[in-house]
């Protein structure tokens, strides 16, 4: 580990990410002119549109529900795997002053905004740049067999969303990039381009529960290559029959860059370890809490909670594990929260608790 501001410390791998991050020397740069792609390597006088690290702008879902059940937790680690901005690991470090933060993130951008929120708990906060299916190996290295609690909040943050050069926004154009880990290979562009119309209906289908997958399927395939993400969903746009653009209240785009994001970044396919390594970190009495934001996320993330509580249960006889819902189903955002914050609309917030150890399991 190496200190980063005030002691507040980072792996040697993020460290140098970090290190080589172009905002992360001056979070407060002013926007000078737009890069050409990004991010780039750092070059005088190039920065991008969101100008400082107080514009990683990201309301936290449910982040007062998430805080309350933190002030409960024993004292330990809290291990956020979905770190973005800090906004959720902020506020769980101020309700509980007996906890540690253990934040996760594979997004450079988003760890040297949360770095710079972090500065303020130097002795609580430690931030590590991996993918979330590497935290429990990550914890274990920094020497924590078990964790408190944990927190996943799924998919992108609003700042990924609303940078046009990261190439996720049908609103904005952008490259066909897509890609949270800037270091990983696949963008967009090459699933967009170079998938078969069976393979790009079927991530259209399953990732974004897209009706008109095969009709959209088609209109890529028709009119690839593409290069930018305003000529992609404007194709998708008109791939719509008209009755479903005039009745549809979102952009019509929407549900199929969801779901090429979600082929991008490989988002399902480690969702269900992660969680199952999670939960097997969870110390006495701790909670274990996912948001999720669409129906394949909810599934994976309701089912692996269900299995682990129900292991070796029979159908309708008590669970015997040491694991309990801490609720049943799922909890949801506030209709005020909502009319605030337009991402909370979808969330849906699971939880699981490992059992305190003088608690009778029968
Ligand atoms: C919804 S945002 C989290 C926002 C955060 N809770 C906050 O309060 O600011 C999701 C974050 O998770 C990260 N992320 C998504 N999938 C990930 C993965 N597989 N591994 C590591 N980080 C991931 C994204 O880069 C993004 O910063």
């Amino acid at each position: 580990m190496r200190p980063l501001i005030g002691g507040l410390s980072m792996t040697e791998s993020m460290f140098t990410s970090y290190r080589n991050n172009p905002w992360s020397n001056s979070l407060t740069a002013r926007a000078t002119r737009r890069c050409p792609s990004f991010p780039t390597t750092p070059t005088s006088g190039c920065t991008f549109s969101m100008t400082n690290s107080n514009a990683f702008d990201h309301s936290p879902v449910m982040v007062e529900e998430i805080a309350e059940l933190a002030s409960n937790l024993p004292p330990g680690v809290f291990a956020d795997l979905t770190l973005g901005g800090a906004g959720h690991g902020v506020a769980v470090l101020e309700a509980n002053s007996e906890l540690s933060l253990f934040g996760v993130d594979q997004d450079d951008i988003a760890l040297a905004a949360a770095g710079a929120k972090l500065a303020t708990y130097p002795d609580r906060a430690t931030m590590v740049k991996t993918r979330f299916d590497g935290a429990a190996d990550a914890l274990r290295d920094a020497g924590h067999d078990d964790v408190s609690g944990f927190l996943m909040d799924l998919g992108v943050s609003s700042p990924q969303l609303d940078v046009a050069e990261r190439g996720f926004s049908y609103r904005h154009d952008g490259p066909l990039d897509m890609r949270m880990d800037t270091t990983q290979t696949q963008t967009a562009a090459d699933v967009v381009n170079g998938y078969s119309f069976g393979e790009l209906a079927d991530v259209l289908q399953s990732y974004g529960d897209e009706r008109n997958a095969k009709r959209i399927a088609q209109a890529v395939i028709d009119g690839r290559p593409f290069d930018s993400t305003a000529a992609l969903a404007e194709t998708i746009a008109n791939a719509m029959p008209a009755a479903v653009r005039r009745k549809s209240t979102g952009h019509p785009a929407k549900r199929s860059f969801q779901a090429i994001r979600i082929e991008v970044n490989n988002e399902l396919a480690i969702l269900g370890t992660t969680v199952d390594a999670m939960i097997a970190m969870l110390a006495a009495g701790g909670i274990g809490l996912v948001l999720t934001y669409h129906s394949g996320e909810d599934r994976i993330v309701k089912d692996r909670m269900r299995r682990t509580i129900e292991a070796g249960v029979p159908a309708g006889m008590p669970p015997q594990s040491n694991y309990r819902w801490l609720w049943r189903g799922a909890r949801t955002p506030s209709e005020n929260e909502i009319e605030t914050n337009q991402r909370a609309r979808s969330a849906r917030l699971r939880a699981i608790t490992r059992i305190p150890e003088t608690a009778d399991i029968s």
